[in-house]
């Protein structure tokens, strides 16, 4: 596949069978994570692989939805931004944490996506009970947790994207 086409497969996957990911395809997505640019390389982050039964309850506390609740997604990712490590730029202190992160978690879908799993980003999750849960240290923000797993049923359509006329102008 290429990059086109990687990016046409990628889409939000909510249903997931148990089926185990095998240790070569975890691996090679948690190092296209690594390998993710950052704001003056600081790598402001860190991630926790949840996989136990244990670590995967406390994680389902978070966001009540019922697909993510019912999810039997092997594993989930909880991607963090690490404020006291983030790049602020000098004019207006700008927290460029957010970006970076950004850029990681989209490196994870996608190279899932490549690997033939599915993914989910989620955001709409409560940060406060969740650093809570997790034990978190300070420096820690819970910015987007991502199930991760072989797709049960594969949502049938993309959602519609804007046309190249509505978000470019050559200028
Ligand atoms: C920053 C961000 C936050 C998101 N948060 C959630 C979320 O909390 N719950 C959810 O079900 N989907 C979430 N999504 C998935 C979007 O709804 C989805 O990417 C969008 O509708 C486009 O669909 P597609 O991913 O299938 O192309 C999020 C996506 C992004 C990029």
């Amino acid at each position: 596949m290429n990059f086109l086409e990687i990016a046409q497969k990628r889409k939000s996957i909510r249903q997931f069978s148990d089926k185990e990911i095998e240790t070569e395809k975890l691996d090679y997505i948690l190092e296209s994570v690594r390998l993710a640019p950052s704001a003056v390389n600081f790598q402001p982050w860190f991630f926790y692989i949840i996989k136990s039964d244990e670590s995967k309850a406390l994680i389902k506390k978070c966001y009540d939805r019922n697909w993510f609740v019912e999810a039997k997604a092997p594993v989930y990712i909880l991607a963090c931004i690490d404020r006291s490590q983030s790049w602020k730029r000098g004019y207006d202190h700008k927290d460029h944490g957010d970006i970076d992160i950004a850029i990681a978690v989209e490196h994870l879908c996608m190279s899932a996506a490549e690997q033939g799993l599915g993914t989910c980003w989620v955001c709409h999750f409560d940060p406060t009970l969740c650093k809570e849960l997790f034990q978190l240290p300070e420096h820690l923000e819970a910015a987007v947790i991502i199930p991760l797993g072989y797709p049960e049923n594969e949502e049938e359509n993309n959602p519609k994207r804007k046309s190249l006329e509505e978000i470019f102008k050559t200028i």
